[in-house]
């Protein structure tokens, strides 16, 4: 059942490509996203004035990618939360508040509790979910499924970036809807989302060399991610891929905040995971790794390949997509780094010690 492979995590890993193919398919129609499970008419949809993102885990993070989606092609403000801190605060919403809970497994207790009160408020609830007829897709006004399939490896692989995918189909639907798409901006950009499974297989293809990596530096105590804009959330995935696996500590940052503190942890010792592939910000990373470089830090760079850094002890090539679509790309290299390090050090990788696949306690 893991088709050959040692573990379900890395046959999740190799099967991105497809899932992200399956939850694409049958979502773009000439110019016109079509999401037919989301139930809300034309008229509910121009009367969204606030997005409300709900999640745990590694689906939070996805949703914070997810935010930054939503404004950018929709322009409709968007606030993300981790279902266990929203749920017990005041909650501002009316019918003009869309909430959006994202869930793998549909089944996370803190994340259908956040819906349920929401419903109740009157929003209109739409879930971003992979498990058909899950609860929080039942509760849910309506649905938009990754297809990613099932996902049987605790740390979450291809539900994330099938969450992202997803994500995105709703960005750039909100933006049709609210005019501020053309027709002919949704063929350009379904055409990039729709170029990506062939882009992560060139990062797939590339694994023996996270395995040497795994050799090298599993002995390390702490590693620091960094990030930033749409890469920022990636950093805080590979931090928490590396700590649920392999018991590493880990921390992640957005590459900005680094001067506001954690600066002062870097030494020699410290592997610092840096995404520094193209993007807007990508000079404004590149002095966050220069910082980090100068106090001998040890720079391992996600990059493209014109971008190599003379100075990183590892540069992890990835082939340049756009900056938005990125993560979906740079999600691989955590992965792989997370996988490796864990599988090295022998550790029950499927089944990390303390975790549960699906969170059913508050
Ligand atoms: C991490 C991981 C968890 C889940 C979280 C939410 O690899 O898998 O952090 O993302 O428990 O689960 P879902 O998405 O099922 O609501």
């Amino acid at each position: 059942e893991k088709g050959g492979y040692k573990h379900f995590m890395l046959k999740e890993i190799y099967e991105q490509p497809r899932a992200i193919r399956d939850t694409l398919m049958g979502k773009h129609d000439d110019g016109e996203i079509l999401l037919s499970d989301i139930h809300l008419s034309d008229g509910d949809l121009a009367a969204v004035e606030r997005i409300q993102l709900v999640a745990c885990g590694t689906s939070w993070h996805a949703a914070m990618i997810g935010k930054y989606y939503i404004e950018k092609y929709a322009a409709i403000p968007v606030e993300v939360d981790i279902a266990s801190e929203y749920r017990y605060r005041p909650k501002i919403i009316n019918p003009t508040t869309l909430v959006v809970p994202v869930s793998q497994s549909g089944e996370t207790a803190d994340t259908l509790a956040a819906l349920k009160d929401a419903k109740q408020l009157g929003a209109k609830v739409i879930c971003i979910c992979n498990v058909v007829d899950s609860s929080i897709a039942r509760e849910s006004h309506g649905v938009l499924y990754t297809n990613a399939g099932p996902e049987i490896g605790v740390a979450s692989t291809k539900a994330f970036t099938t969450q992202l995918a997803a994500l995105y189909l709703l960005a750039l639907f909100l933006g049709q809807k609210c005019g501020h798409l053309k027709a002919k901006d949704i063929k350009r950009k379904f055409k990039a989302i729709e170029a990506l499974p062939e882009q992560m297989e060139q990062v797939l293809s590339d694994e023996p060399r996270y395995t040497e990596f795994a050799r090298n530096f599993h002995n390390h105590q702490d590693f620091l991610f960094l990030g930033r804009s749409y890469n920022f959330p990636i950093a805080l995935e590979g931090a928490l891929k590396l700590k649920e696996i392999s018991y590493i500590h880990a921390e992640g940052y957005a590459a900005g905040e680094m001067k506001h503190g954690p600066i002062a942890l870097i030494d020699k010792e410290m592997p610092v995971v840096v995404v520094a592939t193209a993007s807007e910000v990508y000079e404004k990373t590149i002095s966050n790794i220069e910082e980090v470089m100068a106090r001998n830090g040890l720079v391992i760079a996600i990059t493209n390949p014109d971008n190599q850094l003379s100075g990183a002890v590892e540069n992890f090539v990835v082939p340049e997509v756009d900056e938005e679509l990125s993560p979906l790309v740079n999600a691989i290299p955590m992965q792989f780094l997370a996988y490796h390090i864990a599988d090295y050090k022998g550790c029950d990788v499927d089944q990390p010690r303390n975790l549960a696949k699906s969170v059913t306690v508050e």
